[in-house]
This record gives structure tokens, C-alpha cells and sequence, in this order.
């Protein structure tokens, strides 16, 4: 039984849609735990939209997609920033707060796009296309971020390729990314063949299927997602583009092409919406649980640490995606 004089049992009431008691139950030590911790080491959890419901409604003081997590890490005053999401966001919240505490409670929490590419071969195409600008999306490590000249998120790339004012960049490393934001440009774009293991998976077909089976849903897909597979919906945006489209629009039967928590998380705040439910996991945003978040803040770990030399030049390419 919950005891409802709890601070959480009244959490509970944000996640019941979506979480059995018996479950949250098991969630409430953690996260009584977590909100002392937070209070006794003046430290912020930022969480990304694909984290669990129980992470996402329970102790997250900042939720966004990447752009926001990095620009809310920007104005923080906290003393500690636990990222709830995966090592380059953690990275991303570092360079932008030299001077804090920065900490991942689970340094497997990587992602296959940033795996994809090196700084060492952002140097290569640099010499195969010379002076010809590189745009970074945030999903990279903090030295291919060294070696870029600006980064940019799935929320603003389109307008950070144009900010440039020339005629071809390249814009690495998400091969889907940079050929849908070459659909709505003049803008030439060289690609690099890095994939979302996530959003690759999804497929024209998928949405046919859904759209025979849920009449008149509305399909939203991630920018991530292969350029034949955003064609056939009806909405692309980045996870909080996706967010606020559900919520100017209100449409009565909707489905999210992305990671599956993202559609928990909207669908809570949206009770009287459908939202059916094909999804696929992040492997890596589910290394983060509430169990790592508490033992990150007792003990203090992983520390996120990036070369001064590195994290010097990545700042530069990250300030000045947020100046666009
Ligand atoms: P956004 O939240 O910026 O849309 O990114 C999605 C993503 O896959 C992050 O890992
Ligand atoms: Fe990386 Fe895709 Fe997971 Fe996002 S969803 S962290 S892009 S693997």
C-alpha cells in the first residue's frame, strides 16, 4: 500500500497511467533518497525525454531534448548536474560548466552515432573537402566536437546549415539527419553514413501497417529516422518539437517513431490522447536508472572530465550553435 502522506505518493499521481503501485512502490526508496541527496549536494538532475517515467516525473528537475538540456545546463546554479541521459549530453553539460560537478551515473550510457565517427576522421575530410564547413550534431564525442567549426541538435539544424551562408557543408554524423534536412534546403549537404540504432529501425512499411490498423492516427517521426520513413508522416521534429506538436494540436489518435519512454512521458501529460505504442528502446538511455542516480549522488561518480585543450575548442563549436 502507498502511504499517501508521502512526497512519493504524490509523485505517483503524475506516473499512475503509466506505472503499476506495486512498481512505484518498489521506485519509493530510491527516489525519497534522491530528493535529499539533491537537497544536501545543491545538485540539478537534467533528463532527457527518452528517460523512464519514474526518472522523467519522479526526480528530474529539467526534462527536455538535447538543445534544452544544454541550454538549461548553461543557466544552472547548482553546485552538481546528474544527466540523466547519455555520456555526450553529460560531456555537452561539462563544457558548457567547466567549474561544476558533472556526473553520468552510468558510463556505458553511449550511443551509436556518436560511436560512428572520430576526430581523427573529421581530419581526413577535412583534407577531401577543403574549407568546406563542418556541422557537428551534439550526438559526438567532445573531440570530434574539437575538430568541427559548429554543432547542432535535430531542434535546430536546418537553421544552424543556413546561419553558415554557404553553398556545402558537411554535416556529420547521422547520414538520415543531414539527408532530411537536405530535403528542406538549398543548401548541399555531404553526409557520413552514422546511424541512430533506434530510429533506423523504423520503416515505411511500419507506418502503413499503423495507419491500416488505428484510422486517422496522426504519425510523428524523429529527424533520425530514414528520410523514406519521415516522408510518410505527418510531422518531423525533434523530441520536443514532437511534444509540442501533441500539444497545440491535441490530435485525438497519435504515434511517436522514436524511443518508446518519450510516448510514456508525453502521453501523461496527455490523458485524454491516444497514443499507440510501437516503439524501440535506447539501450543506452536505459542504462540510467534510479538505483545509478543514487549511488551518483552518494558517491559522488562518474565524474564526466574532459581534456582543457579539447573541451576549449568543443565549447566553441557548442557556444556558438546556441548563438543561432
Ligand atoms: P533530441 O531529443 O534532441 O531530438 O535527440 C534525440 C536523441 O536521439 C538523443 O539521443
Ligand atoms: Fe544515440 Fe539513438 Fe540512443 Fe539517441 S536514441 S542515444 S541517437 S542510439
Amino acid at each position: 500500500m502507498l502511504d499517501m502522506s508521502t512526497q512519493t505518493a504524490t509523485l505517483y499521481q503524475r506516473v499512475k497511467g503509466v506505472v503499476p503501485p506495486a512498481e512505484w512502490l518498489s521506485f519509493a526508496d530510491d527516489i525519497e533518497a534522491i530528493l535529499a541527496l539533491k537537497r544536501q549536494r545543491n545538485a540539478v538532475i537534467l533528463a532527457h525525454n527518452y528517460q523512464t517515467p519514474e526518472i522523467y516525473h519522479g526526480v528530474a528537475d529539467i526534462v527536455g531534448d538535447s538543445l534544452a538540456l544544454a541550454r538549461k545546463a548553461m543557466t544552472t546554479e547548482a553546485d552538481v548536474i546528474v544527466l540523466a541521459g547519455v555520456h555526450f549530453m553529460a560531456e555537452t553539460a561539462k563544457l558548457l560548466n567547466p567549474q561544476k560537478t558533472v556526473l553520468i551515473p552510468d558510463l556505458r550510457a553511449g550511443c551509436s552515432l556518436a560511436d560512428s565517427i572520430t576526430a581523427a576522421d573529421i581530419r581526413l575530410l577535412r583534407e577531401r573537402y577543403p574549407g568546406v564547413p563542418v556541422v557537428t550534431y551534439v550526438n559526438t564525442s567532445a573531440e570530434v566536437k574539437a575538430e568541427s567549426d559548429i554543432c547542432c541538435t535535430s531542434g535546430n539544424a536546418k537553421a544552424v546549415v543556413e546561419s553558415l551562408g554557404v553553398p556545402r557543408v558537411l554535416m556529420l554524423p547521422d547520414e538520415y539527419l543531414a539527408q532530411n534536412v537536405a530535403a528542406q534546403t538549398d543548401v548541399q549537404i555531404i553526409a557520413w553514413k552514422g546511424h541512430c540504432e533506434v530510429h533506423e529501425r523504423f520503416t515505411p512499411a511500419d507506418i502503413r501497417a499503423l495507419r491500416e490498423n488505428h484510422p486517422g492516427v496522426m504519425v510523428l517521426a524523429h529527424p533520425e529516422c530514414p528520410p523514406e520513413v519521415v516522408a510518410e508522416a505527418d510531422f518531423s521534429g525533434s523530441t520536443a518539437a514532437m511534444s509540442d506538436y501533441v500539444e497545440r494540436q491535441k490530435p485525438p489518435r497519435v504515434v511517436l517513431m522514436t524511443e518508446c519512454s518519450m510516448s510514456d512521458n508525453v502521453a501523461l501529460q496527455h490523458p485524454d490522447i491516444e497514443f499507440i505504442r510501437p516503439c524501440n528502446l535506447c539501450p543506452h538511455m536505459k542504462r540510467i536508472t534510479l538505483a545509478n542516480i543514487r549511488a551518483a549522488l552518494e558517491q559522488n561518480r562518474h565524474v564526466v572530465t574532459v581534456d582543457p585543450e579539447i573541451a576549449a575548442r568543443a565549447r566553441l563549436a557548442v557556444e556558438r550553435m546556441l548563438a543561432v
